[in-house]
């Protein structure tokens, strides 16, 4: 693997750098083209950049994780920006996770109706999956990302240097989306990981590189052919959303507290996968292999609210959805997705009880 990889998309208008040691340099390109760069930064988030001296940088701190994907949240920031003068010149750069990330994004493409935006993702997970693609948003109180807009980044950059400060927790979180992406899409890719879990795990940099890479196209491929999701086959973005339907439905029941959001797909894919084997779509012995994967890796895969008819009210709030029909991103095998369209609430429930 090179040390440097550059992926540019004219159609979606952004582009993708993959190099390491690199945040600092890639900040100060950004200052020289625009007026005012403002850094949001998370603030966990272990990386001196010396910038404070900088007069056309603020940098803004924020304490991050799912409760900064709020109204308050995106009040707070919108206002801290306000005050300190953004104008149409300025360039917003999210340096932080996922949260940070979605709701930054969301901030920048609803603030004077939309300001240069930038991204330097630092966990796993959204150098894997929400750093790109452009969708941004915040959570209510029915469920989550129902707030947001399809923004594109300029520029992202994958500095796999600042995943040295993630705890451990973080990284598996990561690591489970790019199993989904595996699963939806590539099952070379799925036996590549088969084989190099723990290096990765470990933060191996060039296992890790490579499996950020695979992780980006496979995201890239459904973002190209269906950028604001509206297909309804299996082209679509929502291919991307495996795992997720169980998921964000158990990341809201909880309040965002009892799993991360990695934990919570991780029991959204196997639970999902159970149902793509009882509808007859996945073998038992493929649904054997991810479940044997999952827990060799500690990833997590049952919760007892699995059983709990409060979840299946959640589910109907999903976006995907239309009438009182329920709709997944199944996997017919292992790399293949497949839409599958109005599964009866009371279907869902039935399956869930059998799990
Ligand atoms: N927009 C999209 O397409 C998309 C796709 C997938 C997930 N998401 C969203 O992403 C969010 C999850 O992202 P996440 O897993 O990055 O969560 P996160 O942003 O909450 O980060 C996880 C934790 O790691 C900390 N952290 C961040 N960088 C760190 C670093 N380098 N060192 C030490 N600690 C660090 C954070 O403060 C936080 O406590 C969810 O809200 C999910 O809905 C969005
Ligand atoms: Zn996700």
């Amino acid at each position: 693997m090179q040390n440097k990889l550059y992926i540019k998309d004219k159609k979606l208008k952004t582009s993708i750098l993959i190099k390491k040691n690199y945040t600092l340099k890639f900040i100060e390109n950004i200052t020289k083209k625009n007026e005012k760069v403002f850094c949001i930064i998370d603030s966990k988030v272990k990386i001196n950049l010396n910038l404070d001296k900088k007069k056309n940088i603020k940098i803004i701190y924020i304490k991050c994780g799912e409760k900064v994907k709020t109204h308050e949240g995106y009040r707070d920031l919108s206002e801290k920006l306000i005050k300190n003068n953004v104008n149409r010149r300025s360039a917003i750069i999210a340096i932080g996770g996922g949260t940070l990330g979605d709701l930054a994004g969301f901030v920048a493409s609803t603030l004077l109706r939309g300001l240069n935006f930038f991204l330097i993702p630092t966990t796993l997970l959204s150098q894997v999956d929400s750093s790109i693609g452009g969708k941004n948003g915040i959570n209510t109180v029915y469920g989550k990302n129902l707030l947001g807009t399809f923004y594109q980044p300029k520029e992202v950059l994958i500095d796999i240097s600042v995943l040295d400060s993630l705890p451990k927790r973080e990284i598996r979180s990561g690591y489970a989306e790019i199993i989904k992406h595996a699963l939806i899409k590539d099952n070379l890719f799925f036996n590549w990981l088969e084989t190099n879990a723990v290096k990765l795990l470990r933060l191996n940099k060039s296992t890790l590189e490579k499996a950020i890479y695979k992780s980006i196209m496979i995201k890239l491929f459904y973002v190209k052919k269906d950028e604001k999701e509206n297909l309804l086959n299996n082209n679509s973005r929502a291919m991307l959303n495996f795992g997720h339907t169980i998921g964000h439905a158990i990341e809201s029941h909880y309040n965002y507290k009892k799993f991360n959001h990695g934990e919570a797909i991780s029991i959204g894919m196997i639970t999902e996968a159970k149902i793509s084997n009882y509808l007859g779509l996945l073998s038992s012995n493929e649904l054997g292999k991810i479940i044997t994967h999952f827990k060799k890796h500690r990833l997590k895969i049952f919760d007892s609210i699995l059983y709990d008819k409060k979840l299946i009210k959640r589910l109907t709030k999903d976006k995907k959805n239309f009438q009182n029909y329920i709709n997944f991103s199944l996997i017919d095998k292992i790399g293949s997705a497949t839409f599958y369209t109005k599964l009866d609430k009371k279907k869902v429930f039935k399956v869930l009880k059998s799990l």
